[in-house]
């Protein structure tokens, strides 16, 4: 038996969210390190499974972002990825 390889936060992110998010510079949506600033890991989480209502929740009026199903290692992987920019410089 091989235990599964770690899911990493990284991949996660070029698969699924690179093309509209980047880790420090703005892009379409707003960069991982302001996400990271104002936002606690449940808020984060929500957002990516259930955008339409928690944009709402988050201040937004209205939401572009598509929904993601990720499986929850991927959910805490990403998540873990986009709190690791906290303190970094939005450029
Ligand atoms: C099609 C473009 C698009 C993709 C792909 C995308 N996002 Fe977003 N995201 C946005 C936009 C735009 C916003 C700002 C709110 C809105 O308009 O929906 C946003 C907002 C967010 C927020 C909340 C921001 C806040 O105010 O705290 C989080 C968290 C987030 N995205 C995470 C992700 C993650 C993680 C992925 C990949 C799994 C992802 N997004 C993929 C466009 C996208």
């Amino acid at each position: 038996m091989y235990a599964a390889a770690p899911i990493e936060g990284k991949k996660v992110f070029e698969t699924y969210c690179w093309g509209c998010h980047h880790q420090t510079a703005v892009a379409f949506g707003p960069p991982f390190a302001e996400i990271a600033a104002k936002r606690s890991p449940e808020e984060i989480q929500a957002m990516i499974t259930d955008t339409e209502s928690v944009s709402k929740v988050l201040g937004y009026k209205r939401y572009a972002m598509p929904a993601f199903t990720l499986k929850k290692e991927e959910l805490e992987a990403i998540t873990r990825y986009i709190l690791s920019y906290k303190n970094k410089k939005v450029q």
